[in-house]
């Protein structure tokens, strides 16, 4: 298998990347927020100029652990990253195949998008041996966690894949998914972002074609909006709910697999005592 980075690089941008100021390790947050903000005060100081000035100044502690993380996720044999145009021109090998090319079975196979460092992928694929689990995610030097800690641990039925969640119909052939779980998605509230949604009726069509006819998805978030707004399009478009919880730890009826499993962005909601909800549901098939 041909792992193929895509060519832009993930650490682009300067909003994601801490800084090191002379010989301090210091996040970028704590002590270039202020000034950075002062020069955009002004109107005419471009990002590209501030980015400039900051990298002559600073080391890149983020973009250094983010590279080992890529080279090492090169190596892992549960990382799999095609590339772009692999998948879109079909030549993605796996696609069809993935129990019994990459987990050597034929145990069903469950998807959790967005996995970010794959917290639910590895302790699902820990709890249930005779499934196969796979993260997809972005951002590799966040699943490099997850990939790791399975790997560490023998744990041989998680593996993790690095695309677009919009390409999944070419990562995966029709009916070859039996579950997907969608962890914490971004609810991309505002209005010009509902395209980038992960439960928007485009993304339910894209999830069809791959998921067996009685396929279920589960969506945990903390977000009542991203709850409201799917449990209403489900109802909308008709989808089957088969089970709805505004607040899984204080209305109890959840299953252990929901309660009993916290990502990373779950444990910081749970911090502020926010209420974590949960559904599960199936596509329409007609
Ligand atoms: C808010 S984080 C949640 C991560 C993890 N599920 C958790 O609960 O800790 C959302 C994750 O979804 C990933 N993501 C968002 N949109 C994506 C897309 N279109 N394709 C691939 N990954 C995406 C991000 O990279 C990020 O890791």
């Amino acid at each position: 298998m041909q792992r193929v980075a895509w060519p832009k690089p993930q650490f682009k941008g300067a909003t994601s990347i801490r800084f090191a100021i002379a010989n301090q390790d210091v996040p970028f947050t704590q002590n270039y927020v202020p000034q950075r903000y002062a020069f955009k005060s002004l109107g005419y100081f471009p990002n590209f100029a501030f980015q400039y000035i900051a990298s002559r100044k600073v080391n890149t502690v983020g973009s250094k652990n983010k590279l080992k993380r890529f080279k090492e996720n090169e190596s892992f044999g549960n990382v799999i990253q095609p590339s772009r145009d692999q998948l879109i021109q079909g030549q993605f090998g796996i696609k069809g195949h993935w129990a019994n090319q990459l987990f050597k079975n034929d145990h069903p196979i469950v998807l959790e998008l967005g996995c970010g460092k794959g917290e639910y992928t590895v302790a699902l694929a820990n709890r249930y041996p005779e499934k196969n689990f796979i993260g997809v995610d972005i951002k590799g030097a966040r699943f490099w966690r997850g990939a790791k800690t399975a790997i560490e641990n023998g744990i041989s039925n998680a593996a993790f894949l690095r695309i677009q969640i919009e390409l999944i119909e070419h990562a995966f052939a029709q009916n070859e998914v039996d579950e997907i779980w969608i962890t914490f998605p971004d609810p991309q509230i505002k209005y010009k972002r509902t395209k980038h949604r992960m439960t928007n009726s485009f993304f339910l069509e894209r999830y069809k074609k791959i998921l067996k006819p009685d396929g279920i998805i589960h969506l945990k978030t903390d977000s009542e909006f991203m709850h409201g707004y799917t449990l209403g399009l489900l109802h909308g478009e008709g989808h089957e709910v088969l089970y709805a919880n505004h607040d899984i730890y204080r209305q109890h009826g959840s299953s252990d697999e929901v309660t009993g499993i916290q990502t990373h962005y779950e444990s910081l909601y749970l911090e502020k005592n926010k209420p974590i909800t949960y559904i599960r549901f199936k596509i329409k098939q007609s």
